[in-house]
């Protein structure tokens, strides 16, 4: 484990904009990363927050390869963003496939250190919750956020509905932060294709985990009525 004052040296954040976006394709003709939000294709927003953080070594974007030229267009065209400088890695056909590459990028990077991993179909992202995980990364090897279920829940299935006892239940988000060389081998040595996050990963392996309270704002745009949230949210002051 890392002495409590270690992070923001060289620590990674691992940005994934490599999906299809296959579920909100028909109604943006487009990939949901990529969708003007306020001024700016929705994955900058995030990167922004990523940047000011000022956490990191290094950011990794993780795109798709017909991607690469717009996004290096949107990030010329960010006044603030232009600036900065990105290691890009072509995603995967999976999720896990594009995580793994990005890690398999960083096995040369000298020394120990964290890496963050976050969808950029979260927009909402603040610098201060970066800046939050990250300073609690000498307290585990993998740490989340995550928000209890306010609502009740049940599950449909042929026999009809059953209610589940919502107690104890979370809703798990990004972003994740984890010891880089402890999630680079549950990769190399672990059946991880069965897995739809990483601290998944980490809990199975019995690695020291930590789930942090996130916030609803830190919710995934997959579908539409993410669209209609988008909507709101843009219009209504903070
Ligand atoms: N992602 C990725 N590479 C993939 C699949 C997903 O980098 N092969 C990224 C997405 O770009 C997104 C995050 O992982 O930021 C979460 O995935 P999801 O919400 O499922 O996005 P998509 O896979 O793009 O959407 P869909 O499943 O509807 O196709
Ligand atoms: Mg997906």
């Amino acid at each position: 484990m890392r002495e409590k004052n270690e992070w923001k040296k060289n620590d990674v954040a691992i940005l994934l904009l490599a999906g299809k976006g296959e579920r909100l394709l028909s109604a943006l003709k487009d990939k949901k990363q990529f969708l003007d939000f306020d001024g700016k294709a929705l994955f900058l927003h995030p990167l922004t927050s990523l940047v000011l953080s000022r956490c990191f070594s290094k950011i990794v974007l993780v795109l798709a390869k017909e991607d690469e030229e717009r996004v290096r267009r949107c990030l010329r065209q960010d006044t603030f963003l232009q600036k900065e400088k990105f290691q890009f890695v072509y995603g995967g056909q999976t999720r896990n496939e594009s995580v793994r590459n990005a890690l398999n990028s960083l096995e040369k990077k000298k020394g120990n250190f964290f890496v963050l991993i976050h969808d950029a179909a979260r927009p909402f992202l603040t610098e201060k919750q970066v800046e939050a995980i990250m300073s609690k990364t000498y307290r585990a090897d993998a740490l989340t956020y995550c928000i209890p279920l306010s609502d009740s829940l049940f599950r449909q299935d042929g026999k009809g509905i059953e209610y589940l006892d919502r107690k104890n239940l979370y809703l798990v988000q990004t972003p994740q932060v984890f010891d880089y060389r402890k999630l680079l081998s549950l990769y190399r040595t672990g059946d991880v294709e069965d897995t739809t996050d990483d601290f998944s990963k980490a809990v199975r392996a019995g690695m020291k985990t930590l789930p942090l309270p996130g916030d609803l704002s830190l919710f995934k745009v997959t579908g539409e009525d993410d669209l209609s949230l988008l909507r709101m949210l843009s219009v209504l002051p903070s």
